[in-house]
């Protein structure tokens, strides 16, 4: 089946990456909040990062038009139902994401293909709140979506090898490099990654280093390209930690369990960088670290 229509569910920090880069390929694409002022907030976002890139020279202004004309925004599911492909990209909670499955698959044709950017849940688990689990697939990006090669391609038992092929096509269709990987919770880079992030916290939590020292020692004694404590403001400090907790639902491994200070900062609200706080201050320039362990 030829992609042609897109749907996204969900404009934050993945779902308006992922509208914006389906739109910049051609791609009709239509992207779904639960209120006009979330829409509002993702529209801006991938108007400003298409602006940064022209401002950069890396996107033709005609280029960034072209994109805005492709691009629709809406909060009602109806809206959807001629798209060829439906990627999802709500909050990383298995209930949210059912409800949404549930209500999709009564209003999506029958033949469209949904396909999930979760970063931990089952895959397997989320197609079987529809009626179509040959029809569903995980394909996962990476954030910042515009810039990050890689997706992973996640078959179930049940998806259809047609399914994969098209998911795979539009992949490569948007610049991104697509692995296979099984319906294994985290997939592969999730699987290395996540305990590497929250050691990072323990290491913070253990007095190993302060928050600057620990993200230089990962930057330049290991040449990454950002410290963990800058990767999880990034992410986001509360999509990490739900991601954590379903890991360490699955396999019982404390390398998968978050670390006392992450569920704190989630509950004072310091989610990172869209929050304007989390392991370090966004409110100055450059950002100051937060020292939340030192004696008061
Ligand atoms: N539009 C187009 N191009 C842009 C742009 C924009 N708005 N902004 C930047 N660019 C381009 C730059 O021009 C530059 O291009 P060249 O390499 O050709 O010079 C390139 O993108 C890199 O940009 P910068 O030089 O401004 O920034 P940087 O070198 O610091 O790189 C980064 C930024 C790519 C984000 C890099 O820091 C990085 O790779 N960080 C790690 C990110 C990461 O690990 N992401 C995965 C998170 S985990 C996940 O997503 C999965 C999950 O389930 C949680
Ligand atoms: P986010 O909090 O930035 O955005 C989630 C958006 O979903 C919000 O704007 C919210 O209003 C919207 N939403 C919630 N319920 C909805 C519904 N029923 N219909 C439509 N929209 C709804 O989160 P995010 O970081 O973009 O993460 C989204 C998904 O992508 C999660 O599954 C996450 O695990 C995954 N993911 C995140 C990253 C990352 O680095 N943040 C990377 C890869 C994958």
């Amino acid at each position: 089946m030829e992609v042609k229509s897109v749907g996204v569910l969900g404009c934050g920090l993945m779902g308006s990456g992922i509208a914006q880069v389906s739109a910049q390929s051609g791609y009709s694409t239509i992207v779904l909040e639960v209120s006009p002022e979330a829409l509002q907030a993702g529209q801006k976002r991938i108007d400003q990062f298409l602006s940064a890139g022209v401002a950069k020279g890396k996107v033709r202004a005609e280029e960034k038009q072209a994109a805005l004309s492709r691009l629709s925004f809406t909060t009602d599911f109806k809206s959807l139902a001629g798209c060829d492909l439906v990627v999802e990209a709500v909050v990383e909670d298995l209930a949210v994401k059912k409800e949404t499955y549930a209500r999709l698959d009564r209003i999506v044709k029958q033949e469209s293909i949904f396909a999930s950017n979760t970063s931990s849940l089952s895959i397997t688990e989320m197609a079987a709140a529809t009626h179509r689990p040959g029809r569903f697939v995980g394909l996962h990006f990476f954030n910042p979506v515009p810039l990050m090669k890689l997706v992973e391609v996640t078959r179930t038992i049940q998806t259809e090898p047609g399914v994969v092929e098209a998911v795979t096509s539009f992949a490569r269709a948007l610049g991104k490099t697509p692995i296979q990987t099984s319906d294994r919770t985290g997939f592969i880079v999730n699987r290395l990654l996540v305990p590497y992030i929250l050691d990072a916290i323990r290491a913070l939590e253990e007095g190993a280093g302060s928050i600057t020292d620990i993200d230089q020692g990962m930057k330049l004694g290991c040449g990454y390209p950002m410290g963990p404590f800058t990767l999880l403001d990034l992410v986001g400090i509360d999509t990490t930690y739900f991601i954590a907790n379903i890991m360490f639902d699955e396999f019982r491994e404390r390398r998968f369990s978050p670390p006392p200070l992450m569920k704190r900062m989630v509950l004072a609200g310091f989610h990172g960088r869209k929050s304007g706080k989390g392991f370090y201050d966004y409110s100055v320039e450059p950002p100051r670290p937060n020292d939340f362990l030192a004696a008061r």
